[in-house]
């Protein structure tokens, strides 16, 4: 498939792309090669932009590491971009599965503040993720340390050069973790809350790691149900008309004020951690569920370095 590399044929999938693990030759490093199944031009220019940022943050601790540019191999019959990386243990998901329950509360503390940390470090450099799921935060695992790394950003946005974030129709965003202020159209590239979506989804995510996948994912997608319903019942047309529909700007930031406070009290439930056997702790995690995720962002922590306070406390 690619010099210098030998390559499995089996395959796990993204919705983009296939990755294919294998070996680097020169000095047996295990390796992922991801392959974009698109090749026309905005997906290669995406393709492109996501390894580009990887290359960027080359070296940071908890951001795979691409090894090499984009090229073009033949993968089957096909002539497909795609570019070499360094391959890890599994992504968050799978480790939920596996490891949950033997890990203890400390090693998993540990996961979410490198996770807090590391989207605080790509903010920085202006990046929003936009794409924070359990399929795109990979685990290394060697010996019993256990280090998070971000990893897809083709869905990454880079506010440096910012556009109109807001077309019709057009949401970024993974489908469960997506802030439902975006759903709801009202916030643009030039608005600092912008980068706050990505903590809403490290806030899902922590109850991911302590409460387990299932229960939550249940509560995400009875939370992202109610919101397409809501904008049904507003406009009288389907949700993903929404955005055409609900032209002004103030209507859209009304139906959300509407929808937050309609969902605040079974959000307050969902931020509990009672089964947890550390009261002091499980008190923590709810704080901090709530000022990442609360549903309302301007009720939640817009100041990342008081939030990164406050995750590095507990
Ligand atoms: N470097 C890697 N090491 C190990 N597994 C990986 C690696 N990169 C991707 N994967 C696996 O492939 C899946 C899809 O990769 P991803 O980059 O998220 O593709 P997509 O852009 O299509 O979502 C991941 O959820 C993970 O299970
Ligand atoms: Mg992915």
């Amino acid at each position: 498939m690619i010099a210098g590399y030998s390559v499995e044929e089996g395959f796990e999938e993204g919705s983009y792309a296939w990755v294919h693990f294998g070996v680097r030759e020169s000095d047996n490093a295990p390796v992922a090669v991801k392959f974009a199944r698109e090749s026309d031009q905005k997906s290669l220019e995406r393709f492109m932009f996501e390894n580009r940022i990887l290359r960027e943050l080359d070296g940071h601790p908890n951001i795979v590491r691409a090894y090499t540019e984009v090229g073009k191999a033949t993968r089957g019959n096909a002539h497909k971009h795609y570019y070499v990386m360094e391959r890890l243990k599994c992504n968050l998901s799978k480790w939920l599965d596996t490891a949950f329950t033997s890990d203890s509360y400390e090693v998993k503390v540990a996961i979410v503040k490198q996770i807090y940390a590391t989207i605080k470090m790509i903010h920085d450099k202006n990046y929003v993720h936009r794409d924070l799921h359990e399929g795109n935060i990979l685990m290394d695992i060697v010996g019993g340390a256990i280090t998070p790394k971000l990893s897809d950003f083709g869905s990454a946005y880079d506010l440096s050069r910012p556009k109109k974030l807001t077309k019709p129709n057009k949401l970024m965003w993974g489908d469960l973790l997506l802030p439902p202020e975006i759903a709801f159209g009202i916030i643009d590239a030039d608005d600092p809350n912008y980068k706050n979506g990505d903590y809403y989804a490290a806030g899902m995510l922590v109850k991911v790691i302590f409460i387990g996948g299932f229960d939550t994912e249940g509560f995400l997608c009875t939370l992202q149900g109610s919101i397409q319903r809501f904008k049904q019942k507003a406009t009288g047309q389907m949700s993903d008309r929404y955005l055409s529909a609900r032209k002004s700007r103030e209507q859209r930031y009304q139906d959300y004020l509407e929808w937050c406070s309609a969902e605040s009290a079974k959000f307050n439930d969902a931020c509990k951690f009672d089964d947890l056997e550390d009261d002091e702790l499980a008190a923590k995690l709810s704080v901090l569920v709530e000022k990442s995720s609360n549903l309302d962002y301007n009720q939640r922590e817009n100041n990342p370095d008081e939030l990164m306070r406050f995750v590095n406390g507990i």
